[in-house]
């Protein structure tokens, strides 16, 4: 193995996976090798743009704390995460359809009884979530847990936002005996993806907006059945045709609709899980 040139390099570097003992990880690592050096000879890479893409991707690693993931925002904004959920939810009628889990999540949230308000003291239009977690079949599921989260109206998560406790607008719910969720939030807003990092500088460098259209994060589970990761978008917002992580689907798009005494919204939506084969 000398001499090695553009023509049969890839082919080298691949032949030396003949030793990985994980055959999972040996197709992997194939496909990224095949991948990766396709692109350089597609692009004739030179070698102040690989040192650009190396210092970008240690900016983008440098970026990550434990409440930062600027990987998985990366990931988002190429679409990956989207094309990913697509190949691996692929969903029967009736189940509720995914979405991206985003870089928000955080595990902990606290267990709240029935008709909680997950906004506390910040300021919003309220809003009444209710509806059902149902199988595929319409039947109810009892015991569900109901992982929700969202943006306060400055358009910040609690884990971007130094001013609101680490818990608000966040909280786990459980379906009662007929299945039924309620709780209590305000109406979300749309917002920027983080510009502060290098996924901001990629955005701004392909001339592209960091809007997502506003939308309630849920994670629903339930024993015996695939949990979705999803969002409720509020209909109308000017980002649905333009979402920066690409994840609006039809069938996630509600109405806030005002209630006809005391001046709150409402959202109501029943969630389809499928059932583990
Ligand atoms: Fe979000």
């Amino acid at each position: 193995m000398r001499n090695l040139t553009e023509a049969n390099l890839t082919d080298a570097v691949v032949a030396k996976l003949a030793t990985c003992p994980n055959p999972r990880l040996k197709q992997i690592l194939t496909s990224i090798v095949r991948h990766a050096h396709a692109a350089v000879r597609e692009v004739e890479l030179t070698e102040a743009e690989w040192i650009e893409g190396i210092k970008f991707l240690t900016a983008t690693g440098q970026k990550c704390d434990d409440k930062r993931q600027e990987f998985i925002l990366l990931s988002d904004v190429l679409g990956v995460s989207m094309l990913m959920d697509a190949i691996n939810h692929r969903k029967p009628t009736g189940a509720t359809e995914s979405t991206v889990l985003g870089p928000f999540y955080i595990e902990g949230a606290p267990d709240l009884p029935h008709g909680s308000d997950i906004a506390g003291k910040t300021p919003g239009e309220p809003t009444i979530v209710s509806g059902r977690v149902v199988t595929t079949d319409g039947k109810p599921i009892v015991g569900a847990v109901l992982d929700v989260w969202q943006t306060a109206s400055n358009g910040l998560y609690s884990s971007q936002d130094p001013n609101q406790d680490l818990y608000n607008l966040r909280g786990r719910f459980r379906s009662d005996a007929d299945g039924r969720y309620t709780f209590r939030t305000i109406k979300p807003v749309s917002y920027p993806v983080p510009t502060d990092g290098p996924v901001g500088d990629i955005l701004r460098a392909m001339g592209r907006h960091p809007y997502r259209p506003a939308h309630i994060h849920f994670i629903v589970s339930a024993p015996g059945y695939e949990g979705v990761a999803t969002h409720l978008f509020a209909e109308g917002d000017p980002y649905l045709e333009s979402d920066a992580v690409f994840g609006v689907k039809d069938s996630l798009v509600v109405k806030f609709k005002p209630v006809a005494a005391g001046g709150s919204l409402e959202v109501q939506y029943d969630f389809g899980l499928k059932k583990v084969a």
